[in-house]
């Protein structure tokens, strides 16, 4: 999957892009596979500004075969960030196979190591991760990575996930979509995804679910850290303020085709236990592979870093209503 390219070499890291096109006319980069960290030991605070300043520019990273564990791979998000998401364990923590609220089971095997039932609630709020989406935008104040790290060793070609580019594809947009789209703000909802995913399993939310996640309030186009821009979007996004449900969905799911066209994937396979991919949900989408009947296991633990920086929260109710717009349909 590294392209036939020179690797990227920084201090004791070699950098091997995963889609990149350095001519003039492209500048592609996005996704990168990285070697050189040693995960035996916590990693040292100028390694960790040197991965940091790698993610700006990838959105992606890749780290093979670490040998991390849990406690490891917390142990590394809480360098990237103060504070991380907590689990809100749904299916109750006594179900919950990991059991540590700062990771989230989103592989596909319950705590008695069989694959997750066919037409559980699990089963189908999964459904929802199949679709695009940037991880929590649906909170106010929304997080800026994810660290999926995988346990056991999948089946080879059985386990996948797939990123698109969100910075090159808002940059491919014709000017006039761009003007159209500048200062939307947008609405988005959990519960809406989960709705697309599995229409009659979560028509509605159920009243503690609907409590624990309301929707939340950004801006559609935004600055990426490497401030070029880029579509702050997601299966969540469920309303453009100002525009009827129909439109927003319309306008909001043409964008999303639009940023996973080919020319913005790629596809990461899982090889290995100990694998490891960390993405910035601030300038790129991805998504997971669907549950079936036939699925081999997936072992797979998600830490999230809630983000510090300058977009965090989003658009609030003083600015909704100070730019004429309401958060009511
Ligand atoms: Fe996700």
């Amino acid at each position: 999957m590294k392209v036939n390219c020179e690797p990227e070499r920084v201090a004791a890291l070699t950098v091997w892009p995963v889609m990149f096109d350095g001519s003039a006319a492209k500048s592609v980069r996005f996704g990168a596979e990285v070697e050189g960290v040693d995960w035996s030991k916590p990693v040292p605070a100028e390694v960790v500004a040197q991965l940091v300043s790698l993610q700006d520019k990838y959105a992606v990273l890749i780290f093979r075969n670490t040998g991390l564990d849990d406690a490891r791979h917390i142990a590394f998000s809480k360098e990237l960030g103060d504070e991380l998401e907590t689990n809100p364990f749904y299916y109750g923590i006594e179900n919950d196979r990991v059991g540590n609220p700062l990771l989230f089971d989103v592989g596909n095997i319950d705590k008695d190591g069989s694959p997750v039932r066919k037409d559980s609630r699990r089963w189908h709020h999964s459904m929802g991760n199949v679709l695009w989406h940037t991880d929590s935008s649906y909170h106010q104040q929304r997080s800026k990575y994810s660290i999926l790290l995988s346990h056991g060793n999948p089946v080879k070609g059985g386990s996948w996930t797939h990123f698109a580019d969100t910075r090159r594809a808002y940059a491919d947009l014709p000017e006039d979509k761009k003007r159209e789209i500048e200062d939307m703000i947008v609405e988005h909802d959990l519960w809406h995804s989960r709705k697309i995913g599995s229409p009659q399993v979560y028509k509605e939310p159920l009243p503690h679910e609907r409590t624990l996640k309301p929707p939340a309030y950004h801006r559609l186009v935004q600055r990426a850290p490497d401030e070029r821009k880029t579509l702050f979007l997601a299966a969540h996004a469920k309303r453009i303020l100002g525009r009827s449900l129909d439109d927003s969905q319309r306008l909001l799911w043409d964008l999303i085709a639009h940023c996973t066209k080919p020319e913005y994937v790629f596809s990461m396979e899982w090889l290995q236990g100990g694998d490891m991919v960390w993405w910035d949900n601030r300038q790129s989408m991805h998504r997971a592979n669907p549950y079936t009947e036939e699925m081999t296991a997936r072992d797979v633990r998600r830490s999230t870093i809630i983000d510090d920086g300058p977009l965090a929260f989003g658009v609030s109710r003083d600015e909704i209503h100070r730019a004429g717009l309401s958060v009511e349909e």
